[in-house]
């Protein structure tokens, strides 16, 4: 049977760091409050000339010169992204265009914190089906720009960046012991969108809007909706968590990745963590940490990988691949 392997892996991050300590001078907070409750020391916050689309290009270009490939060897873009350049053409369009390809076919999803997993979803249902031979699957990201950066609550726990994967199709065994996305557990729920939001839009307000979130609310349903989704992509493939060698999480909070690992008894040194660094990218959070762990020798190929995610919506998921 056809799978989606993993060809290459590229990252790219704004130039400005902002640390903890920085916030405290714009807000009433302060970096012992946010490390202690979000595990969150430093993000990187895009300047001037740097958009979801340029970090985005960035990320698959790194991802491309990894694979040892070139933009005419990808057939279809996929962008995860909220926070898109424009309402329209889609992101994904406008990085086409960067990277100077004219042929195949791009478009983005939006599911918000979980785009990154809905797209490599995506990515394997068309590579499976025979519409695709090689996708880019970029998840990029410029929360600071839909930030209320007077409210506390919200603007310490975001940043910026992008990251990039290249599936192509290869033949496997249909086993799991074959390279590739293995599964993926797919999960909305619209009944709690007002949880996490945009107060604006093209189509209400005519405007961009700001992040709103009752974060406790969140909080509350994050680690049993991540861990159903995980459980369910493990009795999908009758694998256990012990086989596993590395859980991806999507980076929101320290102790909601904890609190997963724990009740999954996925020991933490299978964990890889860069909320620290990164704070939460939203769909870039994945790919960005995918690029750390693989960039420094941690997954290796052949590893059994599990990335997950949940965010606004609610929207959720988890894939199985290995790398
Ligand atoms: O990626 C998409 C999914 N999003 C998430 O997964 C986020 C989920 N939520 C969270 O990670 C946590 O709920 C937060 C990190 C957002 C908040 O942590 P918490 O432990 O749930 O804190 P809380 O909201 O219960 O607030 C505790 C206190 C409050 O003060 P009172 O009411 O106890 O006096 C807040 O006003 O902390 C206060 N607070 C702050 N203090 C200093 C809230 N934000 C800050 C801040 N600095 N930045």
């Amino acid at each position: 049977m056809i799978r989606s392997v993993v060809r290459g892996f590229g990252a790219a991050l704004p130039k400005r760091v902002v640390t903890n300590r920085e916030l405290e001078e714009t807000v009433d907070t302060s970096d012992e409050w946010i490390v202690q409750r979000t595990g969150i020391k430093q993000r990187y916050i895009a300047g001037e000339g740097e958009t979801t689309a340029s970090l985005g290009e960035a990320a698959a270009r790194a991802a491309l010169d990894n694979a040892g490939l070139t933009p005419a060897d990808i057939d279809l873009i996929i962008v995860a992204t909220s926070t898109p350049d424009n309402t329209f053409p889609a992101t994904a369009v406008n990085i086409q265009n960067r990277l100077g390809m004219t042929h195949g076919f791009a478009f983005d999803v939006q599911a918000v914190c979980t785009g990154f997993v809905y797209a490599v979803a995506t990515a394997d249902v068309y590579i499976r089906g025979g519409l695709a031979k090689r996708v880019l699957v970029i998840g990029a990201e410029t929360f600071s720009r839909i930030l209320d950066w007077t409210d506390r609550t919200t603007c310490v726990l975001f940043g910026d960046g992008a990251g990039a994967l290249i599936l192509e199709a290869a033949e496997g065994e249909g086993t799991t012991d074959d390279r590739g996305v293995l599964t993926a557990s797919l999960r909305s729920d619209g009944s709690h969108k007002d949880k996490l939001y945009v107060d604006g839009g093209p189509s209400t307000t005519g405007t961009v809007g700001q992040l709103r979130m009752e974060g406790r609310e969140v909080f509350k349903h994050a680690v049993g909706m991540i861990t159903d989704v995980i459980d369910a992509a493990f009795a999908a493939t009758g694998t256990t968590a012990e086989q596993l060698d590395w859980l991806v999480p999507h980076q929101a909070n320290r102790r909601i990745i904890e609190g997963s690992a724990k009740k999954l008894s996925i020991p933490m040194d299978k964990v890889v963590m860069t909320v620290d660094q990164h704070g939460n990218t939203s769909a870039a959070s994945i790919p960005l940490a995918l690029a750390v762990a693989a960039g420094d020798g941690r997954i290796k190929k052949g590893d059994l990988v599990m990335l997950e995610a949940m965010g606004g919506g609610f929207t959720w998921g988890a894939v199985l691949l290995r790398w």
